[in-house]
């Protein structure tokens, strides 16, 4: 049984991500440093799957306390969830993002070249495809032209990851880029539970339909879209952490190098698309006004998936609706914990 080290394994896509390792058979070694997540979810995990693992809470920037994950464990393949994600957030703490994504990643790139594992899953995102590439947005496109420092660090790190594909002839690494990741395990033990106020739409949405938030600003209802309002390929967390273990098998039936595929859905759905869908979920209106564009945001951003359908044989069978029930599920649960 193949061991992956989870970095960021009690966040939102990483938590889920375990689940599904551990259904796939796979043993697992997660750590996290909590910034944006807690022991909940870690418990959660062990509860839905009823398998123990070891957790360490630690940084990854810390290199001596990182090491010890490796030194402890006999690691086979990493998936590299770690970092800080807050894209309004980065262009506060420019300096923040840069150092805490890049140097976790060379901290981790160094251990895994000291202790000989060769297989690694970076967490990517659609926002390295910056304005200037047409939709749908396919894995061949120049990339850059990034919006905000989140963004251009992941630029920054599938360059990096690139180049030790060069140099390094034993290492087989799988970028994925997300698209817009929402919904919940239908366990309801575990889903997108931001601390403060949610950046993103679902967690905004679903917190207005539970009556913690009083309303849902729409950023903008003048773009040249259907409706107005922002277009963008929302996928299931579920589909998402399914497309990871399809990943690990790609990798593993390579000699080497560094192959890149869009996990999405192919499909847009618009701010008020979804608004009504979850009014469907939750069975009454969710309140909200539009309001001016958010600075940062793009019209319209959904995948080309072919290539991971052809490669991986991984498609994504979540609907909307799907993970507007799933999301209302979950902040039902969460609101009575
Ligand atoms: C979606 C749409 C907004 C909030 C970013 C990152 C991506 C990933 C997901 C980390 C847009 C509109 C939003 C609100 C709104 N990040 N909106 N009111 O910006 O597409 O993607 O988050 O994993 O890498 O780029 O996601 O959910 O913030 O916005 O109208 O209160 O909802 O304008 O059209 P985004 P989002």
């Amino acid at each position: 049984m193949k061991t992956v080290l989870v970095t960021g394994g009690a966040g939102f896509i990483g938590s889920h991500t375990c689940v599904e390792l551990l259904n796939a058979g796979y043993g697992i070694v997660v750590m996290d440093n909590f910034v944006n997540s807690s022991m909940q979810a870690v418990d959660a995990v062990k509860t839905i799957t009823g398998k123990d693992f070891p957790f360490y809470e630690c940084d990854m920037c810390d290199e001596a306390a990182f090491e010890k994950v490796f030194a402890e464990n006999q690691i086979d393949a990493v998936i590299h969830f770690a970092g800080l994600k807050a894209v309004g957030e980065s262009v506060q703490k420019p300096l923040e993002y840069y150092s805490n994504n890049l140097t976790g990643t060379f901290v981790l790139l160094r251990l895994m070249r000291k202790y000989g594992v060769h297989e690694l899953v970076f967490s990517s995102s659609a926002t390295v495809y910056g304005s200037h590439n047409p939709v749908p947005f396919r894995e061949d496109m120049p990339i850059g032209g990034t919006t905000n420092p989140y963004g251009t660090t992941k630029v920054m790190i599938e360059r990096i990851l690139q180049d030790v594909c060069i140099a390094d002839k034993e290492m087989r690494v799988a970028l994925l880029r997300y698209f817009n990741p929402i919904g919940a395990h239908p366990s309801g033990l575990i889903g997108e539970n931001p601390n403060g106020i949610p950046n993103n739409l679902m967690p905004y949405v679903a917190r207005v339909a539970a009556g913690i938030l009083p309303c849902l600003s729409v950023y903008g209802n003048d773009y040249d879209t259907p409706d107005g309002t922002g277009v963008r390929d929302y996928i299931h967390v579920c589909d998402l952490a399914t497309g990871h273990i399809k990943a690990l098998e790609k990798l593993d039936s390579i000699p080497g190098g560094c192959e890149i595929y869009n996990l999405g859905t192919g499909k847009g759905t618009s701010v008020l698309e979804l608004v009504h869908a979850f009014e469907k979920a939750c069975g009454h209106a969710v309140n909200y006004k539009i309001a001016p564009r958010r600075a940062g945001d793009i019209a319209t951003c959904y995948a080309d998936v072919s290539k991971a359908k052809n490669e991986l044989g991984w498609v994504a069978k979540y609907d909307i609706d799907d993970m507007c029930r799933d999301s209302w599920n979950f902040i039902q649960h969460t609101k009575q914990n």
